[in-house]
């Protein structure tokens, strides 16, 4: 009989217990070590055990852990957002801070709405969102997410958003390719804002690389660029969930920004405190914030923790800290080379059908065949199969959906800590070799593999 009360992911699976990190490794309570390729689940940006953050998260201790939000304000809490807001070039002024990336891509439809009231527009209550797509598992935030195996239980509670394709260009859901597609994908947006009427629209939300639903899928150049177009020519907020991808994760402060683009609304969690404490936030522009500041003078939303200190200090700390070492001007080029790394892995591993990415968000999308691109059978598992045999070799992946509509594909996310050293990215491709070399090992004795490549 299993004698512990906490409730895990899999009731029935037994876990190994974390004894400490230190930078980009774990070790566990026999002092195994596992090199921490995915940051947990894309989190721990400033990988694990960094003494600044310890001594900051003691200070503010010293002071006060907890204050109510609408009794008082706090000094972390006021650092933190004029932090956020200068170090986001995207006029991105205001922080409403929140407990997870759920809260924070909720919280950003609630201001969506609530603008459009305060603007005179009530009916514009409606999100339009992409499949393969997550925005968080809160019943608002996935109505917005195209993810079907979190969905699937729960889809009589959720409201049905419109979502349009993703611009997943390894399998085009046109079957163009770019650039002559033309942004297909893009215009699809267009066409369902006709369909719906942009009376009824409140924003458009998406990921701009898609993460936990599609392997790291990047937007193609010039997409990003024509939403933004669309959704101000039809009177549409644009938010960009950078739960993911936000904090310097793709090598740049938000991922929009390698577009040029200024959305209106922005979710960030994640690597937002680098894991040492729960928090996110909400990122408002002046232009939403306006006439809701000129109107009911609130906004409708909040929770207990928002803004509490002793997680603000700690944000804090870690944006400071990947401030002072220059990290995010460092992630471009360290994941050129880890993408250079991986496509040595794919002309020696035929299964691995796709590398992709930006900065250091990659993912790998494996297939049974890579002409046809045919997809691996379900009952293979080979997603976890994979994650197994990378554990067993000290080394930690992150699951993904792939697959046409996400739904029959295997794929993994790559996204080591933004600190990790070029010697600790040739470790992270050694162990993946080993493990790739052992799935290898597995797809032949299942005798779904030809041969090696
Ligand atoms: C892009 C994106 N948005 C939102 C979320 C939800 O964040 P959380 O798990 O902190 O609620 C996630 C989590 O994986 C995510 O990747």
């Amino acid at each position: 009989m299993n004698a512990s009360s906490l409730i895990k992911p899999m009731l029935l699976h037994t876990y190994t217990m974390i004894d400490r990190g230190e930078g980009v490794f774990l070790y566990d309570e026999d002092g195994k070590q596992y090199l921490d390729a995915s940051s947990g689940a894309i989190t721990a940006n400033i990988g694990h055990g960094v003494d600044e953050i310890k001594q900051a998260i003691l200070k503010q201790l010293d002071k006060v852990a907890f204050v109510y939000r609408s009794q008082f304000t706090n000094e972390p809490a006021e650092q933190l957002a004029n932090k956020i807001d200068e170090m986001t070039s995207q006029g991105l002024k205001y922080s409403f801070f929140v407990n997870s990336g759920s809260e924070a891509t909720e919280t950003a439809l609630k201001i969506a709405v609530q603008y459009w009231q305060e603007m005179g527009e009530p009916r514009k209550t409606r999100i339009i969102s992409r499949w393969m797509s997550y925005h968080g598992i809160t019943l608002g935030a996935l109505s917005m997410s195209g993810h079907p195996a979190r969905r699937d239980r729960f889809v009589s509670l959720l409201e049905s958003f419109p979502s349009i394709s993703p611009p997943y260009c390894y399998r085009c859901p046109f079957n163009k390719s770019y650039p002559s597609c033309n942004l297909m994908c893009a215009e699809e947006l267009q066409s369902m804002i006709r369909k719906i009427g942009k009376e009824n629209i409140a924003a458009f939300i998406c990921e701009p690389v898609i993460g936990a639903a599609g392997g790291a899928i990047p937007s193609p150049e010039g997409y990003l660029q024509r939403i933004k177009q669309i959704c101000e020519q039809n009177d549409i907020l644009f938010i960009s969930d950078e739960v993911m991808t936000g904090i310097g994760r793709t090598g740049a402060m938000l991922a929009c920004e390698h577009g040029d683009i200024e959305p209106d609304i922005v979710a960030l969690g994640k690597g937002m405190s680098g894991g040492y404490t729960p928090i996110a936030a909400t990122l408002v522009s002046e232009k939403v914030m306006e006439p809701i500041r000129k109107g009911s003078g609130s906004i409708m939303s909040g929770h207990t923790f928002s803004a509490n200190p002793l997680s603000c200090a700690t944000a804090f700390a870690v944006i400071s800290y990947i401030e002072k070492n220059n990290i995010v001007q460092h992630v471009e080029q360290k994941g050129i080379m880890l993408q250079m790394e991986l496509a040595k892995l794919q002309k020696k591993f035929s299964f691995i059908g796709d590398v992709r990415g930006k900065g250091l968000l990659l993912g790998l999308e494996f297939v049974q065949n890579r002409m046809t691109k045919q997809p691996f059978d379900r009952d293979l598992e080979l997603c976890n199969t994979i994650i197994q045999m990378a554990h067993n070799n000290g080394l930690l992946l992150y699951p993904a959906q792939a697959g046409i509509d996400g739904m029959i594909g295997d794929a993994l996310l790559i996204a080591p800590p933004l600190t990790i050293t070029f010697s600790e990215i040739h470790e992270l491709i050694g162990r993946l070799d080993k493990t790739m070399q052992a799935c290898n090992e597995y797809l032949h004795e299942k005798g779904v593999l030809g041969g090696l490549e």
